[in-house]
């Protein structure tokens, strides 16, 4: 039986977080897709952690935690994350399991993602340049390595030939660059994973699913960053919705169970791109302030807004959500009044679908207004405990979605979360 857990909006909705809190019903945790682009924080015991590529359920012993086929490894960024996790006494030699079939990140890979985003000029998407889009183009393209090809003893001929593309590329780009700053610690990391079990994961994962071990899939990025449903071109590389973690781990459809959707009571969003309740004003300022809104991965400070009911309702639309989890709500404390959107006009017709352009400049969103809330909220454990124009607010989005809200988080620390 698999459970898949993952974001709703623009990323960063805190599912490193929900998945350290259900982890302790699972025996599996497994990343279907993205790469060290991702950064995923967990609070326990007084200390934070980042994972970008490693799943989030590493700090529970019992569990198994697999990095599935779908997603791009980058072997210097894995082996500082290893390292890291190990110094915390983590036994990453028994509980991680790496796909032979995921695509690695190649140091020209960041090379050319970083001058390909620096020729697009105004439409630059923002990446985390952290190769991720070339590594899914040469995946796509049939041209990528895999973690299995650290196996081969021809590795290094096998690295020489896709870097000859890249090096064109580079120079048409009139990129300056220097290969052999980034070589040797390629080489030195790609040793280095050698001792991790590097296994065929579908094969693994399906022989847990038959032994009736239960697995939570994690999503990386979030549905509006979908390769296919997103706001392209300001999306990411790969499949972020359920249909995902299928392709992303080697699971049938049919296994699929319950699909967690974590949805923050604002929005974010890091990078370029259409953001239809973005408030570039003081309410922004507060919202950032308040809920430290800086990227976990590039430390850059996120674009805030209000809650967007069309976009959400689209994300639950595409991932079958059945249970939804809502996070940051102790963010909002402290705001005189709180807006939703609940639908746009554009162009003077009101709708609740998103249109294929989410960019154009003539949507209006339409807002409700709620009585704010205040006090401190990460205290509370109890659903009945919260304040009643906090539950006012939340009786009307989960009304307006049809699924229930069943995990309220309030506030970063494992122990900050209310199941209803
Ligand atoms: P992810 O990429 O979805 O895992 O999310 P990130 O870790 O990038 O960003 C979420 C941020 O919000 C992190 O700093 C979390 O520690 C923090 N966070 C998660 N849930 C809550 C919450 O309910 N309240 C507050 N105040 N912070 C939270
Ligand atoms: P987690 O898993 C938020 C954004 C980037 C950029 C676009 C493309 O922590 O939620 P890429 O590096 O994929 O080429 O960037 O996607 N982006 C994220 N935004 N959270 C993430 O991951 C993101 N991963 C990528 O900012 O706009
Ligand atoms: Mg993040």
């Amino acid at each position: 039986m698999v459970d898949v857990v993952l974001g709703l909006q623009w990323g960063d909705e805190g599912k490193g977080k929900i998945v350290d809190v259900l982890t302790p019903r699972y025996d599996v945790v497994a990343r279907f897709q993205g790469g060290p682009n991702a950064g995923h924080s967990l609070e326990f015991g007084g200390n934070k952690y980042v994972l970008n590529t490693i799943p989030s359920g590493i700090f529970h012993a019992h569990c198994i935690n697999i990095i599935g086929n779908g997603v791009v490894i980058d072997p210097v960024q894995l082996k500082k994350e290893i390292e890291k996790a190990m110094t915390t006494g983590v036994d990453i030699k028994k509980n991680l399991y790496i796909s032979e079939k995921a695509h690695l990140i190649l140091p020209t890979h960041r090379l050319v993602d970083a001058a390909s985003e620096a020729n697009k000029g105004v439409h630059k998407v923002g990446s985390t340049l952290r190769g991720i889009s070339p590594t899914y183009q040469d995946k796509i393209g049939r041209s990528g390595l895999r973690i299995g090809d650290l196996l081969d003893p021809n590795f290094k001929e096998k690295y020489t030939h896709a870097i000859a593309n890249h090096k064109k590329l580079l120079d048409s780009f009139n990129y300056d660059y220097n290969l052999a700053d980034h070589e040797p610690a390629f080489f030195e990391a790609v040793e280095f994973l050698k001792q991790f079990k590097i296994i065929n994961s579908e094969y693994y994962i399906n022989s847990l699913i038959k032994a009736g071990k239960k697995i939570l899939a994690e999503g990386a990025q979030g549905t509006l960053l979908d390769i296919d449903f997103g706001s392209y071109p300001f999306v990411t590389s790969s499949n972020t919705i359920t249909g995902g973690a299928c392709s992303g781990l080697g699971i049938a459809p049919q296994q699929i169970n319950k699909v967690f959707g974590i949805f923050k009571a604002y929005c974010t969003r890091v990078g370029n791109g259409p953001f239809p309740t973005e408030q570039e004003n003081e309410t922004g300022e507060m919202l950032r302030k308040l809920g430290h809104e800086f990227g976990a991965t590039t430390g850059r400070p996120r674009r805030t807004g209000w809650l967007d009911l069309p976009t959400l309702k689209y994300a639950i639309m595409l991932n079958g959500v059945t249970d939804l989890i809502c996070t940051k709500s102790d963010v909002l404390s402290g705001f005189e009044e709180v807006l939703v959107c609940d639908g746009y006009d554009i162009n003077g017709q009101k709708t609740s679908e998103i249109p294929f352009d989410l960019s154009r400049k003539d949507i209006l969103p339409l807002y409700r207004s709620f009585p704010g809330w205040t006090g401190d909220l990460t205290k509370i454990r109890n659903y009945q405990d919260l304040p009643e124009t906090f539950k006012t607010y939340m009786d009307y989005v989960e009304a307006q979605i049809g699924v229930p809200v069943n995990v309220i988080s309030v506030g970063p620390d494992r122990e900050e979360t209310i199941m209803k």
